[in-house]
């Protein structure tokens, strides 16, 4: 039996409505990573400000308050003097943890000097405290743009906060290279170690989100992120993504 030229048109029509199908779901995905990146942007923008009210808003009260116990203090003996110098030590401690708290929400180093003064800072103010180690290496590496920024020092904060909770390491490290157009980051440590594909099932069952915010994250950016990770064997996080030709903005 030979097609008709009716088959014939029918199939040709087929064909037609499968690409244009194609070509509109592939839009609507690219739509759709920038509609998810940009509110990303959104959320660290938030945080931007939240960080600034905290160190400016509350920070300049609590040194205030210290000053007032101080001069308080100047003026009483006593009983009444230990509380005071009770007080303003509580205010120190406050002091310190709230301008922690506001750097890790985010760091304005990171949008000051950069992608790698900000790795250096958040390795001494995770890892120091831990009692881990933790080494920054770095090719030559330009300046990023913002969007690649913020999602290596996100992936780097993760896979460290990891590292410090989960791992019992006594070293860790970041290494950064930039070959080309394309980007290559990894987190390591010499600790435990765990099985990754089981951690990704169970974060699916909402008990963790870190790795799997990791993951979306990077999707979102065009890239790739692999855990090689054993039981006794430590653990290596490597992102490899492509960086874009020029900064891209929210209103593309
Ligand atoms: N570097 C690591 N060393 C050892 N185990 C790790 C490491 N990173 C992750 N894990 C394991 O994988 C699990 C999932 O990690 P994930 O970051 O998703 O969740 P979490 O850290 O437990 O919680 P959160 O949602 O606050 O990040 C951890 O609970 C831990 O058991
Ligand atoms: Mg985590």
């Amino acid at each position: 039996m030979s097609a008709t030229d009716g088959d014939i048109g029918d199939l040709l029509r087929l064909r037609r409505d499968y690409a244009d199908l194609v070509a509109r779901l592939e839009a609507n995905q690219v739509r759709f990573q920038r509609l998810a990146r940009s509110i990303f942007r959104v959320q660290e923008d938030e945080r931007r400000r939240l960080a600034r009210d905290l160190h400016d808003g509350l920070g300049q009260n609590l040194t205030a308050l210290r000053h007032q116990l101080m001069l308080a203090d100047d003026e009483v003996g006593g009983e009444v003097a230990m509380r005071l110098a009770e007080a303003v030590a509580l205010c120190d401690r406050t002091l310190a943890e709230m301008r922690g708290l506001s750097r890790l929400l985010r760091p304005q180093v990171l949008d000051d000097l950069g992608l790698l003064p900000a790795l250096r800072w958040l390795a001494r103010t995770l890892g120091g405290p831990a009692g881990l180690t933790v080494d920054v290496d770095a090719d030559e590496v330009p300046a990023f743009d913002e969007d690649t920024r913020t999602l290596v020092f996100r992936l780097a904060q993760e896979a460290l906060t990891n590292t410090v909770r989960h791992a019992n390491a006594r070293h860790a490290g970041f290494r950064l290279s930039v070959t080309g157009g394309h980007l290559r980051f990894d987190a390591w440590d010499d600790g435990c170690g765990f099985d990754p594909m089981a951690a990704l099932e169970a974060a699916g069952t909402g008990t963790s989100t870190g790795l799997a915010t990791m993951r979306e994250r990077v999707a979102l950016h065009g890239g790739t992120l692999r855990f090689v990770s054993r039981s006794g064997a430590g653990t290596q996080v490597r992102l490899d993504v492509p960086l874009p030709a020029r900064p891209v903005t929210l209103d593309e």
